[in-house]
């Protein structure tokens, strides 16, 4: 499980993943999906994962969220100074709004839980529909909106939690082409004001070198840490930085590494 750590240190990792592993047991025995990873993140860092599917990304994230034992190893997530702020939100690729509710309403669904009162929730779900265009939807429910409008929903959720640290799992995965770089765009513009400390795994290049100030490259199972690219490109970014030369190194210096991975991973699946 996720603890809290009370190391209140400025300089200590805002999350200490430490030689974390993940077995799980299956009909032929127990398999490992991660293995030894560490990973240390900034308080305020955005940090992407890839690798291969099958990698364990998923494992890692359900850990950090605290949604899943942890075999061996140890993750801590400081917990800030101010009370009451919930230690991290999740924003999964599937949908994961309630039908029943409309948008508004699931978009103050976490202050809710905090016992966060009508007046204060609405506004505060007011202010993040407003920061995606997504005001004049508020009363409308998610069968009534289009697939990028429910993802910009479950991405607003979780902001309007104000989480420690926010954990992504191909957040953007589901949607088309342009829908993703529009939702691209908009998590840059957030990010850059809110400053979140963000882990967010992708299977897109291209978006981990966009967003990411660090990209993890992770082996093909069993799941461990393959290398680590620090992506220097200036902030604040937009998807204007996609068109230029180093944008086009690191995605190159990365796909040189995770090619050969993918391969290995598609070799064990034969
Ligand atoms: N609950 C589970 N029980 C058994 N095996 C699992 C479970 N969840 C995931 N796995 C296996 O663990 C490995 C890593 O899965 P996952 O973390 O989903 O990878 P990724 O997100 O990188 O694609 C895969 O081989 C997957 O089949
Ligand atoms: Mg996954």
């Amino acid at each position: 499980m996720t603890s809290l750590s009370n190391s209140g240190a400025s300089g200590a990792p805002k999350i200490a993943a430490r030689n974390v592993s993940k077995i799980y047991p299956t009909v032929d025995g127990s398999m490992v999906a991660l293995d030894d990873f560490s990973l240390d993140v900034a308080d305020g860092e955005f940090v992407c994962i890839v690798g291969p599917s099958g990698c364990g990304k998923s494992t890692f994230l359900r850990m950090l969220a605290g949604l899943e034992d942890i075999s061996l190893g140890t993750i801590d997530i400081r917990p800030g100074t101010e009370p009451g702020k919930p230690l991290n939100s999740v924003v999964f690729q599937e949908y994961a709004i309630f039908p029943w509710k409309t948008v508004i309403d699931n978009v103050a669904f976490g202050l809710q839980m905090r016992g966060i009162g009508l007046r204060q929730r609405q506004e505060t779900a007011r202010y993040w529909l407003d920061r995606v265009g997504l005001a004049k939807f508020a009363n409308y429910y998610p069968h009534q909106i289009s697939g990028g409008m429910k993802q910009r929903v479950s991405i607003i959720r979780a902001l309007a939690n104000d989480p420690e640290v926010l954990l992504m799992d191909e957040p953007l995965g589901a949607l088309d082409a342009q829908t993703r770089v529009v939702l691209q765009e908009e998590l840059l513009r957030i990010w850059e004001e809110t400053r979140k400390t963000v882990v967010y795994i992708t299977h897109s290049l291209d978006e981990a070198v966009l967003l990411g100030d660090r990209v993890i490259l992770m082996s093909a199972q069993p799941g461990r840490r393959l290398a680590t690219f620090d992506i220097d490109l200036p902030r604040p970014r937009s998807i204007d930085a996609m068109n230029t030369p180093r944008f086009a190194e690191y995605r190159a210096e990365i796909w040189n590494q995770l090619s050969s991975e993918v391969t290995r991973a598609m070799e064990m699946q034969q």
